[in-house]
C-alpha cells in the first residue's frame, strides 16, 4: 500500500439534476476513501467530486431555461452539492471547472503542449454529437446516427485545433499491456486494448470556434476558440492539487510517486479516460495514474438510466422513501462492480428485507432484547472461557474479517459486494447459533456461564460489524455503536424494521 491515496469520481455534467448512477459512483468513491482513513492516516487520503460546467449541451440547457450560462451552472451546482451531503458523501474537494484554479491549469497545459508542437491548427469536416460531445469521421458511420448513443448528428466544417494523439497509440498500447493493474476490472482493459487494436486513432480535436460556442476556457493562443469540453474536463484532476512551475513542470504533492490514485468512473467514459487522458499525461510529461476503474451501468427496463434517455430515477426520492444507509448499501451490494444492474424498488425492498431486517437487524435486536431481559441491559463479561466450537468459530471469523475486506476493496476489483458478503458471514453465523442454541432454554436451564459467554459472543459480533461497516453504511455503524453501548446497552427502536407492503 503506497503512503497516500487520492480518488476521484467524474465531475458530472450539470445540465440536468443529478441521478442515481451518478450517485452510484460518488458512493463507491466514498466508501473507498472512508475505508482508506481507516487504513493509512485520515490526512494521507484525498476524495475529489466535482462538475463538468462548460460545452455545448450545457449552453443548450441554459438557453432553454432562460438563463446566462453561468446562472443556470450555479443553480444545477447546488443540487449536486445538496445530494451528496443528503447522502453522507465525505468529500474533501469538490472542483467546478467555471473556477480560476481549473481554467488556469487549463491554459498552461494548452500552452505547454502548443509551444511543444502537440498541438496543430487545421481545417475539419466531419460530424458532431451534442449529447455526448464527439467527433465521428464518416468511416466511422453507417447512418446519420452517432454510433454510441443513436441520436442525429451535426455536420459541421471549421478550422480547429488538434492534439497529436496519433503519435502515442503504440505507445498507449505498451503502457496498457505493462500495467495489468491501470484498467479496471480486466474486462474493461481488453475492451479498451481491443478498440486500439482495431482503429487507428485520430488526432483529437481540442477547440470549438467561439463563433459556434463561447461557453468554454478561452484557447490561450488563439483568441477565436474555446477549448473542447473533454480535454477541459480530464484536466480537472491535476488542475485540483497542483499547478505547473515556469520550467512548466507538474508540481503537486498528491501527484507523486508516493500516492496511489484512483479515477472512479463509469464505463460510457472508459475511452476519455483510457486513451485521451493518458496520453495528455504522457505529453505533459506527468506520471500516470495508477487504476482507472469503469464500473457498469444502472439499467430500467434493459436501458442505461440516463438524462438523455428520460429514465432517470431521483435518488433523493429513493434516500427519503427507504434512508440514506439503505440506498448505500442496495447499491453497493446489488450487483457486483463492474457488472450492469437492473435497478427496481422491488430489488431495494427484497434486499432490505432479507439482509436488513432478517439478518442484521434481527441480530442486533433480538441481542439487544437478551442483553436487557437477562442482564438488564449491562453487557455481561463472561467468568469462565467456555469451549464452544461454534464461538470459536465466530471468534476466527471475527479474527479474519478487517483483511478479507481489504483484499476485497483494494485488491484490484474494488469489489464492494464481496466486502458486504464477508461481513454478512459472523453476522449469519451468530444468528444460526441463537436458533441451535436457544438462550432462552440456557437461561431456565440455569446454565449461567454458558448464556453469559453466548450473550459476549453475539455482543462482540456486533461492535465488529458495526466497525465494519463504517465506510458502507456509516450512519448504521453509529447507530449500532450507540445502541450498544460501552458496557450498558440502549436499546432503541429495530434498526431495520421488515417492510411487509410496497405500494
Ligand atoms: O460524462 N449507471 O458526465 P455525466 C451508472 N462530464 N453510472 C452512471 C449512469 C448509469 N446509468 N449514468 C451516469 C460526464 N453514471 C462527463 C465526465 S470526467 C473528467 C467528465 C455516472 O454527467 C457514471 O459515473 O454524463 C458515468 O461515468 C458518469 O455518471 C457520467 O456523468
Ligand atoms: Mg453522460
Amino acid at each position: 500500500m503506497k503512503q497516500k491515496f487520492y480518488i476521484t469520481t467524474p465531475i458530472y455534467y450539470v445540465n440536468a439534476s443529478p441521478h442515481i448512477g451518478h450517485s452510484y459512483t460518488t458512493i463507491a468513491a466514498d466508501t473507498m476513501a472512508r475505508f482508506m482513513r481507516g487504513a493509512l492516516k485520515k490526512e494521507n487520503v484525498l476524495f475529489l467530486t466535482g462538475t463538468d460546467e462548460h460545452g455545448q449541451k450545457i449552453q443548450k440547457a441554459a438557453d432553454e431555461a432562460g438563463l446566462s450560462a453561468q446562472e443556470f451552472v450555479d443553480k444545477v451546482v447546488v443540487q449536486f452539492k445538496g445530494l451528496w451531503e443528503k447522502l453522507n458523501i465525505s468529500y474533501d474537494d469538490f472542483i467546478r471547472t467555471t473556477q480560476q484554479r481549473h481554467i488556469a491549469t487549463v491554459q498552461r497545459a494548452l500552452q505547454l503542449l502548443y509551444d511543444k508542437k502537440e498541438i496543430y491548427s487545421a481545417k475539419y469536416e466531419g460530424w458532431y454529437c451534442t449529447p455526448c460531445e464527439i467527433f465521428w469521421t464518416q468511416t466511422q458511420l453507417s447512418d446519420s446516427l452517432c454510433p454510441d448513443c443513436k441520436r442525429p448528428l451535426e455536420k459541421i466544417r471549421e478550422v480547429n485545433y488538434f492534439f497529436k494523439i496519433s503519435a502515442y497509440q503504440s505507445w498507449l498500447i505498451d503502457y496498457i499491456k505493462n500495467n495489468p493493474r491501470f484498467i479496471q476490472p480486466a474486462s474493461r482493459q481488453e475492451e479498451v486494448l481491443s478498440f486500439l487494436h482495431i482503429n487507428t486513432l485520430s488526432d483529437l480535436c481540442i477547440s470549438r470556434p467561439t463563433q459556434r460556442l463561447s461557453w468554454g476556457i478561452p484557447v490561450p493562443f488563439s483568441k477565436e476558440h474555446v477549448t473542447y469540453v473533454w480535454f477541459d474536463a480530464l484536466i480537472n484532476y491535476i488542475s485540483a492539487v497542483g499547478g505547473f512551475d515556469a520550467k512548466g513542470d507538474y508540481v503537486s504533492g498528491w501527484w507523486g510517486d508516493d500516492t496511489q490514485i484512483v479515477h472512479m468512473i463509469g464505463k460510457d467514459i472508459l475511452r476519455q479516460h483510457a486513451v485521451y487522458w493518458p496520453i495528455i499525461l504522457k505529453a505533459l510529461g506527468i506520471r500516470m495514474p495508477d487504476t482507472i476503474c469503469a464500473h457498469g451501468w444502472w439499467l430500467i427496463d434493459a436501458a442505461k438510466m440516463s438524462k438523455s434517455v428520460g429514465n432517470v430515477v431521483n435518488p433523493l426520492e429513493m434516500v427519503d422513501k427507504y434512508g440514506i444507509d439503505v440506498y448505500r448499501y442496495f447499491l453497493l451490494k446489488d450487483v457486483p462492480f463492474g457488472l450492469d444492474g437492473n435497478f427496481s424498488e422491488e430489488a431495494i425492498v427484497r434486499r432490505f428485507n432479507s439482509d436488513l431486517a432478517n439478518d442484521l437487524g434481527n441480530l442486533l435486536y433480538r441481542t439487544l432484547t437478551m442483553v436487557e431481559k437477562y442482564y438488564q441491559g449491562a453487557v455481561p463479561s463472561p467468568r469462565n472461557e467456555i469451549y464452544d466450537e461454534r464461538i470459536t468459530r465466530i471468534v476466527a471469523c471475527l479474527a479474519g474479517l478487517h483483511r478479507q475486506i481489504e483484499d476485497a476493496l483494494t485488491a484490484t476489483t474494488f469489489n464492494f459486494s464481496l466486502a458486504l458478503e464477508k461481513i454478512w458471514e459472523p453476522v449469519s453465523m451468530a444468528n444460526k447459533y441463537v436458533e441451535d442454541a436457544k438462550p432462552w432454554n440456557l437461561a431456565k436451564e440455569g446454565k449461567k456461564e454458558e448464556l453469559e459467554a453466548f450473550i459476549r459472543i453475539l455482543v462482540d459480533v456486533i461492535r465488529q460489524v458495526g466497525h465494519s461497516l463504517s465506510p458502507f453504511m456509516p450512519q448504521t455503524a453509529s447507530q449500532i455503536e450507540a445502541q450498544i453501548g460501552k458496557n450498558k446497552i440502549n436499546k432503541g427502536q429495530p434498526l431495520f424494521p421488515r417492510i411487509e407492503n410496497t405500494r
